[in-house]
């Protein structure tokens, strides 16, 4: 039978969770790609296709509570059918968003966007999968490094990522003694379509990142897909409770 370690990413359709997907594959799991209805799962699956590894699609919008709670049935008999067991090892909360801009600025609508799917989608998606995460299971959330340092106009986001840090943590403290381990990934900026693609296309923004970080630049999306891997890797197993940034030294 084959005994590869299955991990489940969301908003693995392109950016950050697609070169987590692809880092996965890499290190050997087989992965259940998670993504909102109606978007294009082709170039993931190519990547882990071409990186030796074997992917099922999921349709998942963590904004959408009720659609959390009724995924776990179909999930459990479609692994079961894919792979022969229903348990996940590795869940990494990858899908996010950002909304950014001054408090005068801030809406509402914003708020309640910004903590129901990066906060309230965590919370309930990690609920929802618990007992296929039963015995083994690693969640990893992703967070960002504006926990830790202070960029101007994310005020917002960075309290909804604060949030998923405190939860994880906590959760770690809960879950340990089933054999459930959660960690928090912290990257730094890094050049995907997020914030408008700021990071990817704005020459200037990038040159004033490079110079806030350690180590010169703005990470490449692989930077971050590897250090996921590292986590989940087997050497990684007595860590638990722990926010790992992985940022080229952003503002140290
Ligand atoms: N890039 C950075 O500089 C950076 C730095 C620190 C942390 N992060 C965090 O890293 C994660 C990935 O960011 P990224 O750079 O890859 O951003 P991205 O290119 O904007 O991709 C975001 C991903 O999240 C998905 N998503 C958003 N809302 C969702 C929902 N309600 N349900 C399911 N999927 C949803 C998107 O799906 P659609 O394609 O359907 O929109 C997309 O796949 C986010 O949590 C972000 O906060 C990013």
């Amino acid at each position: 039978m084959n005994t590869a370690p299955t991990a489940l990413i969301t908003g693995s359709n392109r950016g950050l969770g697609q070169a987590i997907a692809h880092a996965l594959a890499r290190t050997g799991h087989r992965l259940v790609l998670a993504h909102r209805p109606g978007r294009d799962i082709s170039e993931t699956m190519r990547r882990v296709e071409e990186a030796g590894g074997e992917a099922m699609p999921l349709t998942i919008d963590i904004a959408d509570l009720d659609g959390i709670r009724h995924l776990r049935a179909g999930l459990e008999a479609a692994l079961r059918d894919r792979w022969g067991s229903a348990h996940l090892d590795v869940l990494v909360h990858n899908a996010g968003i950002g909304v950014f801009g001054s408090l005068e600025d801030a809406t509402p609508e914003d708020f309640e966007a910004l903590i129901g799917t990066n906060l309230r989608g965590t919370v309930f998606l990690t609920q929802a999968l618990l007992p296929l995460l039963e015995g083994g299971g690693h969640v990893i959330a992703i967070s960002t490094s504006l926990t830790r340092h202070v960029s101007p106009a994310t005020s917002l986001y960075a309290a909804s990522k604060a949030a998923v840090e405190a939860f994880s943590r906590s959760l770690a403290g809960e879950l340990g003694p089933r054999g459930i381990r959660v960690n928090c990934i912290a990257p730094g900026p890094s050049a995907t379509d997020f914030n408008s693609g700021a990071m990817r296309d704005s020459e200037e923004l990038r040159s004033a990142i490079a110079r806030s970080t350690a180590l010169g630049r703005v990470a490449d999306p692989a930077e971050i897909g590897e250090a996921v891997a590292a986590l989940a890797a087997p050497g990684m197993r007595w860590v638990t409770g722990e926010r790992l940034e992985v940022s080229g030294g952003a503002f140290l």
